[in-house]
């Protein structure tokens, strides 16, 4: 059991509690149950006495749900500080740097591989990520496609199968479609919940993207799409096509992508990554245009050494208010309901009662500050099934 008192803002997402899409309650206390679940929230002076012997008083402060980063890519050897260097004196990005971090992630043993991840997981749970979803794609051959979502087992249970990012140097593309959608499934498929496809320019076209998610469905697996990030194509398109809970990047997209992302009435979620956009010196994506249509957004990380080597959410949500004309509150939400939304899980992104335990407490008292002060560590404590795993709540 654990009680929570002096919370300034407390943001549920709970809906049903009338009080705007955050669910805001001021002035609050939350209670957590012996589950680990969500027992009560409510304002202060309606705590049940019987809890307030126990209490812990934050002092009125924010606390927000943990934030669900539904798409990173964890798994990997090494690093690309020289390519990143290169880019900032004027190389344009391109898919083709993923091969280099292939040859490092072949390279590298299990254990170093389990070890930078879990760094990496741990930098996120102290900037208050609290579920985070794990793409493979690093390894790009049976054996290494199979060992990355081995070790991604061990991070998380949203784990994601993306043999198919890049084709590497010792295949041609119809021959390593075959291999993913046969052997590569077939190893893969037992620690893997998701499979994706990065559908761009260097990568996949939409026909081979449409047979590896076919034969990913087949073998149980739900489907995301990385689609429309270094150009304008036809990933969003197949994304609702196929009914993938969601389509990733969407920096390029035309009046008939938003129309098929919002006839799915949420049930196709699109995630953007603005860190992406930022670290590539891309144009960021309207956000404004979907949310106008109705469409519901994820906001992630895509933390990967390549194009966004970052695993802060504050961040994320501090350049979608910036420059995606997001308001802070829908940032808030799409960075911890929308990712949830995104994988597809309903106990997780909201504190409402009986939900996943799993919360940040800010060091100030509004939320707002998240976009308000870019690059600040504003978060003081975190939550995770009850426990408090990084930082103190006192
Ligand atoms: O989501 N777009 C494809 N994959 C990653 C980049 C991977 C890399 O450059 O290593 C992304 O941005
Ligand atoms: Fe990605």
């Amino acid at each position: 059991m654990l009680v929570v008192t002096g919370i300034s803002t407390l943001v549920t997402n709970d809906a049903s509690l009338e009080r705007g899409k955050l669910g805001i309650i001021s002035n609050a206390a939350l209670v957590v149950g012996d589950d680990n679940k969500i027992a009560w929230t409510g304002e202060a002076i309606n705590l049940p006495r019987e809890f307030a012997s126990s209490a812990i008083n934050v002092s009125g402060r924010a606390i927000v749900p943990g934030f669900v980063d539904s798409h990173t890519h964890l798994i990997f050897g090494g690093d690309r500080a020289n390519e990143f260097e290169a880019r900032m004196s004027g190389k344009t990005y391109n898919a083709g740097g993923i091969r280099t971090t292939m040859a490092a992630t072949r390279a590298a043993t299990t254990e170093s591989l389990t070890n930078n991840a879990r760094r990496l997981a741990d930098e996120a749970l102290n900037t208050g990520t609290t579920t985070l979803e794990v793409k493979s794609g690093y390894g790009l051959s049976v054996t290494d496609e199979a060992r990355s979502l081995q070790v991604a087992s061990t991070i998380t249970t949203e784990t994601t199968f993306l043999g198919a990012h890049v084709v590497p140097p010792e295949s041609e593309i119809d021959e390593y479609t075959d291999l993913v959608c046969g052997e590569m499934i077939k190893h893969c498929a037992p620690n893997a919940k998701w499979i994706d496809v990065f559908c761009d320019r260097g990568a996949f076209d939409v026909d081979h993207a449409r047979a590896i998610l076919s034969a990913g469905a087949k073998a149980g697996l739900g489907l995301r799409i990385h689609a429309n990030q270094l150009q304008h194509g036809g990933g969003i398109q197949l994304g609702v096509e196929l009914g993938v809970a969601s389509c990733d990047h969407c920096t390029h997209m035309n009046e008939a992508d938003i129309s098929a992302l919002a006839d799915t009435d949420g049930h196709t979620v699109a995630t953007l990554l603005p860190t992406a956009e930022l670290c590539t010196r891309s144009k960021f994506p309207d956000a404004r245009r979907l949310l106008d249509a109705g469409i519901t957004i994820a906001l992630a990380s895509d933390c990967n050494p390549g194009s966004s080597y970052t695993t802060s959410i504050p961040l994320v949500i501090s350049l979608a208010v910036l420059n995606m004309n997001m308001s802070c509150d829908e940032a808030l939400w799409s960075a911890t309901a929308g990712g949830a939304a995104a994988l597809r899980r309903t106990d997780i992104g909201s504190l409402h009662i009986g939900a996943q335990a799993d919360f940040a407490l800010l060091n100030s008292s509004s939320y707002v500050h998240l976009a308000y002060r870019p690059g600040v560590k504003l978060v003081g404590a975190v939550v995770r099934d009850g426990e408090c795993v990084a930082g103190a709540l006192t």
